[in-house]
């Protein structure tokens, strides 16, 4: 069912540095900072000739990556992203499998214009997983 990992989503506490690091230290393609109100965050895309990495960092208050930055002060993974061909019928079939979908199961608009959904960690080895429609 899952497809191409279409990107890695890496919360960071300051996204200047994080950038910095990867543009610099690491040598990649960086974009210019994106900020996204309404997810509550800052991106950074990161493009690799095979996939993407999203650098994070909170932005406004009750930004969905401020807990997990508690935790995880140094940043971290925060999610994986997978692309399905159909949303909808992705959700359905892992419903079926007895998987927790995020929030009310129906997708959101995303950080690229597409729809997606977040499935719980615990049902997939301790990974918060976001499945975008391709
Ligand atoms: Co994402």
């Amino acid at each position: 069912m899952i497809g191409r990992l279409n990107h890695v989503a890496i919360a960071v506490s300051n996204l200047a540095a994080a950038t910095a690091v990867y543009k610099s230290t690491l040598g990649a393609e960086v974009s210019e900072p994106l900020p996204q109100p309404e997810h509550g965050v800052t991106v950074v895309f990161v493009t690799l000739p095979n996939t993407k990495v999203e650098l994070l960092e909170p932005l406004g208050a009750g930004s969905p990556i401020a807990g997990f930055l508690e935790r995880n002060p140094a940043g971290g993974i925060h999610h994986i992203c997978y692309e399905v061909p159909d949303i909808l019928a992705a959700r359905d079939t892992l419903k079926a499998a007895g998987a927790r979908v995020l929030g009310d199961g129906t997708p959101r608009i995303g950080a690229h214009g597409k729809p997606v959904l977040f499935l719980h960690p615990k049902d997939f080895c301790g990974t918060l997983v976001e499945l975008e429609q391709a």
